[in-house]
């Protein structure tokens, strides 16, 4: 079984998937990082140059290969791959999905200093995020089995929380 993990952007998706994958002795992949492999691109290259439509494709792509050859992986996944009914389907085919959760506020100190999101360039980024994660909220909840709050805790806290979840999930 791969673990996903799922949410906004600057929930912590990248830094729990490394703690959670040494915790449990498995490997770690990044779907921003097999497109940038993939694409020998940057993310954000490719929305300059495909737009977010084109972005979208490239993604679904990995999530149909991610659905057919893995298993046992810890899996962080962009933050709107929810967003298509056809990558959730994908998740769920070999693996349980983890939703991690922030406050706008979290994700705005989170992400404030890196320039790597193409979403978030706006000029006002909380504003931004606000709206963004309301329009998502749907999609992240319906695609979630378990949900973690990650505002004010460590990585290995919540990496904690998610092997204790999954445990008692069976
Ligand atoms: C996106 C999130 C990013 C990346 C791309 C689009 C999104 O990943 O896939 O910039 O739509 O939320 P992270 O959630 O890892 O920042």
């Amino acid at each position: 079984m791969n673990i996903y993990l799922i949410g906004f952007m600057g929930t912590g998706k990248t830094s729990t998937g490394k703690v959670l994958s040494e915790m449990m002795n498995t490997r770690l992949l990044d779907t921003d990082e097999l497109i940038v492999e993939q694409e020998k691109r940057s993310i954000p290259d490719i929305f300059r140059e495909e737009g977010e439509a084109g972005f979208r494709n490239i993604e679904k792509g990995i999530f149909r290969k991610l659905s057919k050859d893995t298993s046992d992986y810890v899996i962080s996944c962009g933050g709107g791959a929810p967003l298509s009914s056809e990558n959730v389907s994908c998740m769920k085919k070999n693996g349980v999905v983890v939703r991690l959760l922030a406050s706008p506020q979290t994700v705005y100190d989170r992400v404030k200093d890196d320039d790597g999101r193409p979403l978030l360039s706006s000029e006002d980024a909380l504003s931004g995020i606000i709206s963004l994660m309301k329009d998502r909220e749907r999609a992240y909840r319906e695609a979630a089995d378990i949900a973690i709050d990650t505002d004010g805790r460590t990585p290995d806290e919540v990496a904690a929380e998610i092997v204790e979840s999954l445990t008692k999930k069976g």
